[in-house]
Formats: structure tokens, sequence, C-alpha cells
């Protein structure tokens, strides 16, 4: 456990789980993060440096988020012989219902066979086995589920944010709850391009969060300040207002802080994304055009590009 904030959050500035070995678990749980993303959640909650009340695991899938948290718990209740525990800290929400993606994943790592739409809940009380002891499982749309802002929460985990309707219901539901000095907020996804709201949203609320680094394609951020319902409202209302050209000029003063090509050239693929999902066609050309030619020597750019630029060719 760290002694203070102050060094919990410069140990996450220091990516202090990177030169971990591997667990275990890490490696046999089935899961769409990282394997250092999922030692990452570990540490955060390992080294968080008071008791922990509350820990949102939105979009927890087959469990392996959960399990993370869960072991980590374990091992601050062990350290500390028992007793330091909230009931039941983490609340992990989920749809629990299987796609192609799972599909493809479960089949490649178990070999199972499933189907669309099966219920996904048993593998991920598989997964979670008695950790199941720290959780509360939240099944269906995270947007049907408000959160009572009265209770705090201190690390929040965001992986669902696959449309921008759930991502102004998290903005809204999630936020307000943050506590300045203490709370983290990892967002999992903002290194992917098909969610250009996450790095909008980010941007946007530069003034709350301190950006403290990246781990994979996950952001982490402290929050500097308290945030208000009203502010998160105000925020949403403004992204729904913005115009295409806005989004992506913030998008591209997202990149500021950003070097590693590959990080940038994600950025990059958010704004076309951005402009594709608006059905802002010239624009998209426009963006196309400006797409910076150091950084279609990366394969998977090229590869990204060619997906992209068939999918507006098919539109017209
Ligand atoms: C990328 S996966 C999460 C991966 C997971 N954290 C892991 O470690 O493997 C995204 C998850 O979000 C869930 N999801 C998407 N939309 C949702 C919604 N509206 N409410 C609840 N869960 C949702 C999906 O069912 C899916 O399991």
């Amino acid at each position: 456990m760290a002694k203070d904030f102050k060094s919990y959050f410069q140990a996450i500035r220091d990516l202090a789980w990177r030169n971990d070995d591997p667990m275990d678990w890490t490696r046999a749980t089935i899961s769409m993060t990282h394997e250092e993303e999922k030692r990452m959640l570990y540490t955060l909650v390992k080294e968080y440096p008071r008791q922990i009340e509350t820990i949102i695991d939105a979009g927890c899938f087959l469990g392996a988020s959960t399990l993370s948290f869960g072991i980590a718990l374990e091992e601050r209740e062990w350290a500390r012989g028992g007793g330091e525990l909230h009931d039941r800290p983490v609340f992990s929400y989920d749809l629990f219902l299987n796609d192609s993606f799972g599909r493809a994943l479960i089949r490649r790592k178990t070999g199972k066979r499933t189907q669309d739409h099966d219920n996904l809940l048993p593998f991920f009380l598989h997964t979670v086995g008695d950790k199941l002891r720290y959780c509360n499982v939240v099944a269906g749309d995270v947007c049907d589920f408000p959160w009572t802002p009265e209770r705090k929460i201190d690390i929040l985990f965001l992986d669902l944010l696959k449309m921008s309707r759930i991502n102004d219901f998290c903005v809204e539901n999630f936020f307000p709850a943050l506590v300045p000095g203490e709370s983290v907020v990892i967002q999992q996804d903002y290194l992917h391009e098909y969610v250009p709201w996450i790095p909008i949203t980010m941007k946007l609320m530069e003034e709350w969060f301190d950006f403290l680094g990246f781990c994979q394609s996950s952001a982490i951020y402290a929050v500097q300040k308290p945030i208000s319902a009203e502010d998160c409202s105000r925020i949403v209302e403004t992204m729904a207002a913005m115009t295409i050209q806005e989004k992506v000029a913030v998008i591209a003063a997202a990149q500021d802080p950003i070097h590693p090509p590959g990080q940038k050239a994600m950025l990059e693929l958010s704004k076309l994304w951005c402009c594709m999902q608006a059905d802002e066609l010239d624009y998209f050309d426009e963006v196309m055009a400006q797409f910076p030619e150091e950084l279609k020597e990366l394969a998977w750019v090229t590869e990204r590009l060619r997906v992209l630029n068939n999918r507006r060719a098919a539109a017209g």
C-alpha cells in the first residue's frame, strides 16, 4: 500500500507495474484487456493509500478486470489481518451477452463453441471464483442503473463506452461521485479509434483531471477538483452541440501530450471515424488528405486506412 496519495500518483506516473513479473492469473484469464492492463488494475487497488469503498468495473465481460480487483482486495485483507474492507466494494457492470467478438475469443482461448446472445454470466462467475465475495454483479444496460452520488467512487474503470449515449450517461452518472485528490479514472478505450467521444470528453474536462499516463490503450487520470452534476451536464450538452470541425479540432488538441507514433496514429484514426460516424463525408476527405505521411509507414495504420477508405467508397 502506498504511504500517501502523492506517492501513489507518482507510482502510477512511473508505471510501477511495468517491471513486475506477469502473474499466472493475468495470463490465464480470457479478456480483451492486455496482460499489462490487468497488472495495472491490480496495482491501482493493491497500492491504494486508504480504505477502499468503491470500485466501478464498467464493462467486466468475462471477469478478468473484476478478478484483478478481487485478488488485490484479498491481498490487502490478508496484509491487514482482515477487517478493513467496505462491504463488497466492486460493482461489475455488463450486459453479459455474447456477440461475434466474444464467440471468436472464447473459441480461440478455450476451443468452446458459443452462440450470439448466449448468457456470459457463467463464464464471469467461473473466472471470478471466490473473489465474488467482493463484488456486486450488475447485469444489464449500465444506463438503467443510476448511481447514488453520495457513495464516493475511489477507482472508476470504464471499458464499455462503445456508444456516445453510454459515454454521456457514465459522465453524468459516475463523475460527480469522484473525490478530488483521491479518485482514479481509467479510460480503457482511450487509444481506440472507434470511440472518438472518449478523447473529446477528456480534453473538454481537462481542468478536472490530471493525466497520469498510458498503459497499453488505457489512459489513467487523477481527479484534481470537484466535478458537479451541472459541470457534467454542461460538457455533455457542449459535445452534442459541437460541429464536426470542432470535434476534430478537440481530438487534435488531445494529441499534444502524446508522443509515440502509434498513439498519435490512433487519434488520427479517431478523427476519421468521428467524421464517418457523423456521415460528414466531405470533411472526412479533408481530414484523410491531411493524414500525416510518416504515420502511414506503420503497417497496421495502412490496414486501418484501407478499411476506412473502403467504407468511404461504399458511402458514395
Ligand atoms: C471490451 S469489453 C470489456 C473487456 C473487459 N474489461 C476485459 O477485461 O476483458 C466491453 C464490454 O462492455 C459491455 N457493454 C457494452 N455496452 C454495455 C452497456 N450498455 N451496459 C453494460 N455493458 C455493456 C459488453 O457486454 C462487453 O463485455
